[in-house]
């Protein structure tokens, strides 16, 4: 294989970074994050949550990062081109593309609240409304039909506009700025909740003290399952983007970066939402809707909390939407390379499957919420399946791949740059991948299935 430059994909290596972790850094980070936390007991999940970034998110992305720029290829395209000869090994593409499609279909239910809560935040119509009558209207809104489709929708498009426009001047570019205003804005939210006075010590102590008797085999799941969702993996999120990687970029730092933003915000999310959550008096295992019913609170008891909620609402909308792209991208980058689609056609055509998979996960709030299987919603279904099964099963299936049958000659070459770089870890790399990752994934899965 070569090591030219691609013109196919990302201009430099910081719009790379930029552009993968506006994919990884999304609603995973400031909603899902915080509230699954809440829902594990807290500091002990964020030590197990951690560690699982560390010892295998890190070496994961890598993983597909390789794959894909290797192959220069969609995830299906990808295994095709790898392993011309063992055609089987495409199922694990067929498998992501499945998966990304449930993903978007339940993420974009809750972009879809968040851009609500912009037009909300605009008209200030949460502003002096007492927590009780936040919740109240988060409800209202949740539980109708027409509006939170209308949202979906909506969001669907935006997202379809983005990926039309391309990798350069869509992604990459909307990436660019748009990820260091959300971060900055982060740190501004973190400032105020830090000064709420009464909540901050237990909420920062439910954040950072662990409580050992909390890890099971359920805190366990929970966390990779969090941590493989948070870091875009197992879906060939990464793979697309790698495929888009400049041939001289770093592998492995560019990795490291990605994974560390993408912990730093959801920590500061940790560290805005927590102290509020105690400061206002609620249950920080409230769930779902614990973003959406916490921090209006706090802007309601800040100076400018009106403009900072507009501002906020916006960016979350925007981290959203970074990462709703890099879902849609993966659906389309396939249709165009595999079946020589129009990207327009492609992005349409699968942002239309997409709602209408994605309208019953809106609708089990409301008319359909007594639909329950095995105990979830439909909602709650896709999500737990996709982050806590589908993605480690589909990270499982890549380790294999990349890890016992793909040369290894090949992978250190991928990984170096074609022999011109020293990659000291790699040693280290190398056995996570083929023993570490695998193992840990296998045992997890298993306990979490007893566990249930
Ligand atoms: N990592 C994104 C987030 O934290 O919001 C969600 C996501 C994007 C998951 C893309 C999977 C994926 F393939």
């Amino acid at each position: 294989m070569t090591t030219q430059s691609n013109t196919r994909g990302f201009t430099s290596n910081i719009g790379a970074i930029l552009a993968a972790a506006g994919g990884a850094v999304g609603l995973g980070n400031i909603w899902r994050f915080p509230y699954t936390l809440g829902n594990n007991g807290g500091g002990a999940f964020l030590l197990v949550y951690v560690f699982f970034v560390l010892l295998i998110g890190i070496p994961l992305m890598m993983t597909e990062f390789i794959i894909g720029r290797r192959s220069q290829k969609d995830p299906i395209g990808a295994y095709r081109t790898l392993a011309p000869k063992h055609k089987g090994w495409m199922l694990i593409g067929i498998f992501n593309i499945l998966g990304a499609l449930l993903i978007y279909a339940f993420y974009s239910v809750v972009a879809g609240w968040t851009l609500n809560y912009v037009v909300l935040s605009c008209g200030n119509q949460l502003g002096g409304c007492d927590s009780a009558t936040i919740a109240q209207k988060f409800a209202e809104f949740t539980q109708g039909s027409f509006w939170p489709l209308f949202y979906q929708f909506l969001f669907l498009v935006l997202t379809a506009a983005v990926v039309f426009m391309g990798v350069q001047k869509g992604i990459e570019k909307m990436s660019k700025i748009l990820m260091p205003a959300l971060f900055i804005l982060l740190i501004l939210m973190c400032v105020r909740s830090l000064t709420l006075g009464d909540g901050v010590r237990n909420g920062l102590n439910f954040l950072f003290k662990p409580d050992f008797s909390k890890i099971d085999g359920h805190c366990l799941l929970s966390a990779l399952g969090q941590s493989f969702f948070s870091l875009s993996i197992g879906m060939g999120a990464m793979v697309t983007y790698g495929s888009y990687i400049r041939k001289e970029d770093k592998l492995f730092n560019s990795s490291l970066w990605i994974a560390g933003c993408d912990s730093l915000v959801a920590i500061l999310a940790g560290v805005v939402i927590f102290p509020a959550v105690f400061a206002f008096g609620m249950s920080p295992a409230a769930g779902p809707e614990l973003v959406y019913i916490v921090l209006p609170n706090v802007f309601n008891s800040m100076p400018g909390g009106a403009i900072f909620a507009v501002v906020f609402f916006l960016l979350l909308t925007i981290a959203a939407l970074t990462s709703t792209i890099s879902l849609l991208e993966i659906l389309v980058a396939t249709l165009v390379e595999e079946f020589h689609w129009k990207r327009s056609v492609a992005a349409v055509v699968s942002s239309l499957v997409v709602f209408t998979v994605g309208a019953f996960c809106t609708l089990s709030f409301g008319p359909l919420k007594d639909v329950q299987i095995h105990g979830f919603t439909i909602f709650d279904l896709f999500d737990r399946l996709t982050a806590s099964y589908l993605m480690p099963i589909g990270a499982l299936a890549m380790t294999i791949f990349l890890g016992w049958f793909f040369p290894k000659a090949e992978v250190r070459d991928e990984l170096s740059n074609g022999g011109t770089l020293k990659v000291k870890a790699f040693d280290v790399y190398y056995f996570i991948l083929r023993y570490v990752a695998p193992i840990a994934l296998i045992i997890i899965l298993v306990s979490g299935l007893i566990g249930k």
